[in-house]
């Protein structure tokens, strides 16, 4: 039996801010139980649901040193679907009504969180053969790890992966705060290790010292080793190129089933979409406000409404494509200009545009069930979830061909019939419109190809079997 622990900021169901959550609530459970034990360490935040704050039992406590911090450390345990999840309990951390907010605050947090994690290993008497680690948040636990073996046998041994789901984020500071908060020897502050560009870069340091990393597609793979897409970690992502590899990410196929969805009103599957489907855009619309039409193009967005999504290419065209017969329904929050965006071009095109600026998971499900497709121009997207939740539903995504967007999606090919969707090159408004007005000719005019495409969007397999087979692979190799 091996024995795998995942550390990570967060996941569904218990707290979530994008797609990372769904990645670590769901692959857990898709390894043969016979032959791994996977288990997942997060931070108990208080702004947590208070229905699973409600269920966690208490473990154990300790106190640990933070350089010259003394914290205590509580250890909390709850079984959900046959996996055990503990939680890291600190109030003076984890009190925040989010989970990110202040970078400074939050390196502090998060190099609590990972040094927490590898302390309370013993106490748990858990020594797992790998840690899996998520994004900068978990990048100081391979270091801590390299930190630890030196005193401690139980931490000899113990390999580790690094999964990177958005370089973009490294947590990143000044070396002497960073070297203050983490009390890691002066050592570790060097160009070959967690320094980068004279600060301190804890992404960085986990890339380092990690026996191997992986990101959520192929093709971001590729394209972290180019300075366009490598956030200025380019040269380092291709010094490591022998260690790194991109798997997909793949997707809860028990959770996200139209056929079985308790947050829609009609169920549905690849053999009766073309008369079920319909009656959800029905619902949407009504429950939205929009104008009742079971023949208009209703277009979804949801989304953390930033740069990286391509909000800016939406912006520009809004105006242009409100003049065709679209419905849009956004769903999102993030930058303000984006939110004020879609709220106004709701005020302007009423019954047309609808703008929920706010986090919902009963509304994205809904949205991904009514509308016919679903738009993710993106700058850079390292696999992408929304994309495949929108396939598994029969909503036709109209994506941009970067990371796992270009991975998941096959371009809509008119003569051959092929294809699960629609996509364009390069970051630019024209070939972002031509190819949205293309798709609604083939919806109006095509309508037998369009539901071709529906189909085999939806019988395309974006389960976590293939992709869990090649962590097990991964894992097996080291
Ligand atoms: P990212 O992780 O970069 O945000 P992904 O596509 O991988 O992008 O995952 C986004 C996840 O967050 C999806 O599950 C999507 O449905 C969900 N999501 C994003 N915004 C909202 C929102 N406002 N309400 C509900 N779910 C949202
Ligand atoms: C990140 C990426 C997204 C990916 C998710 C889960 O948030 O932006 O593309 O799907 O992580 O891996």
């Amino acid at each position: 039996m091996k024995k795998i622990l995942f550390v990570a900021s967060e996941s569904v169901p218990f707290i979530k801010t994008g797609g990372l959550a769904d990645v670590v609530g769901s692959l857990p459970k898709y390894f043969d139980k016979e032959k791994y034990d996977v288990r997942v360490m997060l931070p108990k935040y208080m702004c947590m649901k208070e229905e699973w704050k409600e269920k966690l039992t208490y473990k154990t406590h300790f106190y640990m040193d933070l350089n010259w911090r003394e914290q205590y450390v509580g250890i909390l345990e709850l079984v959900h679907e046959g996996i055990t999840f503990w939680f890291i309990d600190n109030e003076y951390y984890f009190n925040g009504f989010t989970p990110y907010g202040d970078t400074k605050w939050d390196i502090e947090k998060f190099a609590f969180f990972s040094k927490a994690s590898l302390s309370a290993l013993p106490l748990l008497d858990f020594r797992p053969d790998i840690i899996h680690c998520h994004d900068w948040q978990t990048g100081l636990v391979p270091v801590y790890l390299d930190n630890f073996r030196y005193g401690n046998e139980f931490f000899r041994g113990i390999k580790t992966v690094m999964t990177i789901h958005n370089l973009k984020f490294q947590g990143v500071w000044d070396t002497k705060t960073v070297k203050d908060i983490t009390g890691l020897p002066a050592y570790y502050f060097a160009p070959d290790k967690l320094e980068a560009y004279k600060d301190a870069n804890l992404l960085k340091g986990g890339i380092v010292y990690a026996d191997r990393v992986t990101t959520v597609s192929s093709s971001y793979a590729e394209e972290i080793k180019q300075p366009f897409y490598g956030e200025r970690l380019d040269g380092l992502m291709n010094a490591r190129s022998n260690c790194l590899s991109g798997i997909v990410n793949g997707l809860d196929y028990n959770e996200w089933n139209p056929a079985t969805d308790p947050m829609i009103e009609h169920h549905y599957d690849a053999s009766n979409f073309r008369k079920e489907k319909v009656k959800n855009k029905l619902a949407l619309q009504e429950a939205l406000g929009l104008n009742q039409d079971k023949k208009v193009m209703m277009i979804g967005i949801v989304s953390r409404l930033t740069d990286q999504k391509g909000f800016d290419l939406i912006a520009y065209v809004m105006d242009d494509l409100c003049q065709d017969a679209v419905q849009i329904v956004a769903l999102g929050t993030g930058e303000e200009r984006y939110e004020n965006m879609f709220r106004h071009f709701a005020w302007k095109y009423q019954g047309k545009v609808s703008a929920n600026i706010y986090y919902s998971e009963p509304i994205s499900h809904k949205i991904y069930a009514a509308c016919d497709a679903f738009l993710m121009p993106s700058l850079f997207e390292p696999c992408g979830l929304s994309q495949l939740m929108s396939l598994r539903y029969g909503t036709v995504p109209i994506v941009r061909e970067t990371g796992g967007l270009k991975d998941t999606v096959e371009p809509y090919n008119e003569f051959e019939k092929k294809g699960t969707g629609f996509s364009f090159a390069n970051y630019n408004v024209h070939e972002m419109l031509a190819v949205i007005r293309y798709a609604e000719k083939i919806y109006y005019d095509k309508r037998r190809d369009w539901n071709k495409i529906v189909e085999q969007g939806m019988s395309r397999d974006f389960s976590w079997k293939n992709s869990a087979k090649q962590y097990v692979d991964l894992y097996e190799s080291l």
